[in-house]
């Protein structure tokens, strides 16, 4: 029971603790909360009991004591024998003669189940929290409008913003974003990764982060949760219907220099974002609203849409009684397999450096305990803020374009076409995510805005979730960035390691060597993404058969999809198509040898 009684400050304080049932001579807001001090570990749960006292709930982790600090038995001998995820990430980035040899084996199979159970596990199913639900409860479960969260909110009454760490006042955001985040040169990833890999990340997780600011904190748009493809369909039955043809399966689309792109706003009555000055037949509808920002967007908009009709010419020949529904349903679900299949085998390979062969194959999963569902976390929105990736400018063909060329110019797309932007994003360069001080002038007001928004929505610390997902806190901030200058920076403006907020500690992390980012986007972001991609209802075994996508053709279409093939399918000139930029062996772009086997 709360009681609101007269300000006794700190004194008051030890009068509760030493005569805990003197009523209503008290002060609750000088009693600290003591959940604000996060003192359960190993993902032990808080409760507030009284005023000044809190208990842990360490149920099914594996420790107990007041703050499920001590180990059971097999715990000891399981976190003994269980190595660092730095010694994983070492293996599985060298000895390539040793993963060329699994990759032979039966052991690779199991090394990639391992990785995919390991991984999502360590993502709440079914979902816990959400940004006004810090305990676990039906609204929070049942209402999907919101985006859930893994940790809870830091609790409203902490004495600072962080919990009881650091400053009461968090730094200037736009003085973080100028210190830490602003680029004065470009710095290439180092892995090699290329403007094809941005744009597809940028295109593929616009359908599941779609931030719903207009309802309040913590909101989506993206009812789907995970690969729904409503960046290609919409993401309400309206939108779709809109889109469509009613004709045999098939979007609508429009014919510009022989090739298919989609439709206009006229055509396809749908609400896009574009500024004043693009004329109507110049406003492409897509199933995403906001595509129209960049040529990038629309060339993967053009290609899916190409594919949809595509498969719906396919499955037509196969199955000529179907009706116009039947086959744009089950197109979709093909679409939604291959999309799983080139993130896992394409995208998230080329961005792990892993030398294990990863492979999408949901029957890896069908002999243990998994739940086949998912929903979009603020943290994984949050980690999710690539823009270091984004160039400086554009090189397309011979020409280069500035941001101000660039942005919402739809003319790009119809006057280059599909292959000579597939051919350019390929060859260019992205940036390095992680390390600070890469991200390009235009995009800092982005970067401000991810840390506004994580403090509305009280994220806790970054130390917080590193324990979270099974890494050790950082103790120092030169223990963060490995370096002495920005770690001095840091630690002035943030006073204490525990209070660095969850993005900047992201960003800021030393990166692995010769990677793209550090050990914390790795180790927390891969959980979202593998729990995200094997989590979708096709991968479960009711799902996963021929049957699901229209027979053995579609079933195959799904099972040997690739970005390469996405592409050349639907192109008249095959270019060089991956996710990092060509190595001097490949330069020669249009071999023929890339065409793949159709
Ligand atoms: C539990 O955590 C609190 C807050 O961090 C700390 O003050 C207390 O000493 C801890 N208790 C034990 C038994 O470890
Ligand atoms: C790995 O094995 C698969 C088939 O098991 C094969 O198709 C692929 O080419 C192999 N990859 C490497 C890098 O050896
Ligand atoms: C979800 O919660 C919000 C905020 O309370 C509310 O406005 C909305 O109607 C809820 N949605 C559903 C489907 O109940
Ligand atoms: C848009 O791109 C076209 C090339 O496709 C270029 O000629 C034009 O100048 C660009 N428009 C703007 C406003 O920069």
């Amino acid at each position: 029971m709360l009681l609101h009684c007269e300000n006794r400050g700190v004194k008051g304080y030890i009068a509760f603790l030493l005569l805990m049932n003197v009523p209503c001579s008290l002060q609750t807001s000088n009693t600290v909360n003591p959940c604000c001090y996060f003192p359960c570990q190993n993902k032990g749960v808080c409760v507030r009991f009284d005023l000044a006292k809190y208990e842990c709930d360490c149920t099914r982790t594996g420790y107990y004591g007041v703050n499920c600090t001590i180990p059971e038995l097999w715990t000891r001998v399981y976190v003994l024998l269980r190595p660092s995820p730095g010694f994983y990430h070492y293996i599985l980035t060298r000895f390539k003669w040793f993963w060329d040899f699994i990759n032979a084996t039966f052991i690779r199979d199991a090394i990639v189940r391992l990785v995919l159970t390991v991984r999502s596990n360590l993502i709440p199913s079914p979902p816990t929290y959400n940004s006004a639900y810090g305990y676990v409860s039906w609204e929070a479960y049942a209402n999907v409008s919101y985006f859930t969260r893994v940790l809870p909110p830091v609790p409203d009454d902490c004495p600072t913003p962080m919990g009881t760490k650091g400053k009461k006042e968090l730094p200037d955001p736009n003085l973080i974003v100028e210190t830490f985040f602003k680029r004065e040169t470009f710095i290439p990833d180092p892995q090699g990764t290329n403007l094809l890999f941005a744009f597809f990340a940028q295109h593929f997780t616009h359908q599941f982060f779609k931030t719903y600011g207009r309802m309040g904190r913590g909101f989506t748009k993206g009812l789907g949760h995970g690969v729904d493809l409503s960046h290609v369909y919409g993401d309400n039955l309206e939108r779709q219907h809109m889109l469509r043809l009613f004709k045999d399966g098939k979007l609508k689309y429009q014919i510009i220099n022989g090739d298919i792109y989609p439709p206009t706003v006229a055509e396809a009555p749908v609400h896009m974002i574009y500024p004043e000055n693009i004329p109507k037949e110049k406003r492409y509808a897509m199933g995403q609203e906001v595509f129209g920002l960049l040529p990038g967007l629309m060339m993967y908009a053009t290609l899916w849409l190409r594919e949809h009709n595509r498969v719906c010419d396919v499955l037509k020949t196969e199955h000529p009684t179907w009706n116009d529904e039947q086959l744009f349903q089950t197109t979709r679900l093909i679409l939604i397999g291959e999309t799983i299949k080139i993130v896992i085998e394409d995208y998230v390979q080329h961005l792990s450096g892993y030398y294990l062969k990863l492979k999408f194959d949901p029957q890896l999963l069908f002999g243990v305990q998994f739940q086949y569902r998912n929903r979009i976390a603020v943290e994984f929105n949050q980690l999710y803020h690539w823009h270091p990736l984004m160039p400086d400018s554009f090189q397309i063909s011979e020409d280069e374009y500035d941001y101000g060329k660039f942005v919402y110019n739809t003319s790009v797309l119809t006057d280059y076409g599909v292959e000579a932007l597939v051919e350019s994003f390929t060859k260019q360069a992205a940036g390095k995510i992680g390390g600070g001080k890469n991200t390009n002038l235009n995009l800092l007001k982005v970067a401000m805005g991810i840390i506004e928004e994580s403090r509305k929505l009280r994220l806790q610390p970054f130390n917080e979730y590193r324990k979270r997902f099974n890494l050790k806190a950082y103790t120092t901030f030169k223990d963060l960035t490995g370096e002495e200058i920005v770690s001095k920076q840091l630690e002035s403006l943030y006073g204490d390691i525990d209070a660095l907020e969850f993005y900047p500690g992201l960003l800021l992390e030393k990166t692995h060597p010769k990677s793209i980012f550090g050990e914390s986007m790795i180790e927390i972001g891969a959980p979202f993404s593998l729990k995200g991609l094997m989590g979708n209802p096709i991968c479960s075994p009711e799902y996963w058969k021929p049957s699901t996508f229209g027979g053995e053709t579609g079933f195959n279409i799904v099972k040997t999809a690739s970005i390469q093939k996405l592409v050349c399918l639907n192109v008249k000139r095959c270019p060089f198509v991956s996710f990092h930029i060509p190595d001097s062996k490949s330069q020669d772009t249009t071999s023929p040898s890339s065409k793949p086997e159709l």
